[in-house]
């Protein structure tokens, strides 16, 4: 992982920009498209390398599927031949490589079936806590082994088999888990329910309801029915809200600037990011144009100006914890103070993302108080030029050149920056674009 980016500030940053498909989507669109029962034309697939993990492991998992737009490692339209819910047992190990997403709902899905199958990853996936997932699949009647050097890490060995539904009460707002547990559902006689203690990302749920299988969601409470057939159905995945939000932060804290996002999923779980942009002042326009996939969608309009701190509330923070490394840039750029409280989570994402968020941006001259669950940023300051490092994390990676674009002085060079295709494959390209007009 040896590339780097570098950045020198501009003053604005103005045009109109299309970002890659959204990751939680395209993860979801070839496990789904892959137990259906007939084929599926997804466009838009994130061709980065998590989502093309999560695809491999589904083709080693008996699914075929052709690329029709891409290629073989960057595809972008497919035709998935979905399964029609019977897969294969793999003849090796499952790599999800740095996808928490991919390794948790593929989880939930062999935890129901008659083979036994291993997940393995890098070594940050390595590292993060598999256990909450095997709680509730393995009441659920699967057995797990982690084999990692960590307790209760991957390598995760699964022995699947005929699963019992239950009723659980998640202990985190985590949309991977609550997945994990609905896709192994699907497959247990009777009804599975996850209660979550907030709201949170409901790609999954919409995605069901839209592949024919009904999931039932009242306020905080999710139940499947299991036995339902996938029905094959095609899908146009929307841009990614999350790969948008170094654009719209950089756009709406650069004082005249203008960007457009076109063709962005606008989904309510999804853009707590543009509330407290809004809420710090932002002049931000949404517009919404169409659904596919239960998935709204639409162009967002964003106009430069002066930023004031804000703090981001208990119930916003699963809405928008993607998007936090880049949030704290707005908030060291913005008047005020910035809190970010409740957000623990970020300790067990690709980094430890209070820790690397922190430290960089006290390294740009930025002023962060650190807690267990979050930090406050005092803002106002002139960020200046720094050689930091991504840390292996495609958040940090690209929230901090936008940082380093926003600076005051000085030029940003970000170490370890090879992770960005991990979920923002034309990273790079995107920036090169903003710099050269
Ligand atoms: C995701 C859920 C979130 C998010 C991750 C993608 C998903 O993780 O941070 O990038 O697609 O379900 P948690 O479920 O751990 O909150």
């Amino acid at each position: 992982m040896s590339e780097t980016i570098q950045v020198s500030p501009l003053t604005t940053i103005t045009g109109e920009l299309a970002v890659p498909g959204d990751k939680s989507i395209s993860h979801r669109a070839a496990i789904l498209a892959g137990l259906s029962n007939g084929s599926c034309f997804v466009e838009n697939f994130l061709s980065s390398e998590d989502c093309v993990n999560t695809l491999r492991a589904m083709a080693q998992l008996g699914v075929r599927y052709e690329v029709r737009k891409g290629s073989d490692d960057l595809p972008v339209d497919l035709l998935i031949h979905g399964c029609g819910g019977e897969l294969q047992a793999p003849g090796r190990e499952l790599d999800c490589g740095n996808s928490g997403t991919g390794m948790r709902l593929l989880a939930g899905v062999l935890a129901a079936q008659n083979f036994d199958s291993t997940l393995i990853g890098d070594e940050s996936l390595s590292g993060r806590p598999m256990g909450r997932i095997i709680t509730p699949l393995a009441q659920m009647g699967a057995r797990f082994e982690t084999k990692g050097a960590k307790p209760g890490c991957a390598p995760l060995q699964i022995t699947g088999g005929e699963l019992k539904p239950i009723t659980y009460e998640m202990p985190m707002a985590s949309a991977q888990v609550k997945s994990a547990i609905l896709l192994a559902g699907l497959f247990a006689p009777g009804t599975t329910t996850v209660i979550q203690p907030a709201t949170n990302r409901d790609h999954t749920e919409r995605l069901l309801n839209s592949f024919g299988v009904k999931v039932k969601t009242e306020g905080n409470t999710i139940s499947i029915d299991g036995g339902q057939v996938v029905e094959a159905r095609d899908l146009v995945v929307p841009g990614d809200i999350s790969s948008a939000a170094f654009w719209i932060v950089a756009a709406a804290s650069a004082p005249g600037s203008r960007l457009t996002i076109t063709n962005v999923g606008l989904n309510p779980t999804r853009t707590a990011l543009l509330d407290v942009l809004i809420r710090m002042g932002a002049q931000i326009e949404v517009h919404l144009e169409h659904e596919d996939g239960g998935e709204p969608r639409g162009r967002i309009e964003i106009t430069g100006g002066r930023l004031q701190g804000t703090e981001i509330l208990k119930e916003e923070v699963p809405n928008l914890i993607d998007e936090v490394p880049i949030l704290a840039v707005a908030g060291a750029l913005a008047d005020g103070k910035m809190t970010i409280r409740n957000a623990a989570e970020l300790r067990v994402k690709e980094t430890d993302r209070i820790e690397t968020t922190t430290k960089n941006l006290r390294l740009m001259g930025g002023e962060v108080e650190e807690f267990e669950d979050g930090m406050i940023i005092t803002g106002g300051r002139t960020l200046k030029g720094a050689g930091l490092d991504s840390y292996g994390d495609h958040r940090i990676a690209m929230a901090f050149a936008i940082a380093g674009l926003l600076a005051g002085e000085g030029q940003t060079t970000i170490a370890n920056t090879a992770c960005v295709a991990t979920s923002y494959p034309t990273f790079a390209e995107h920036l090169e674009t903003f710099c050269q007009s």
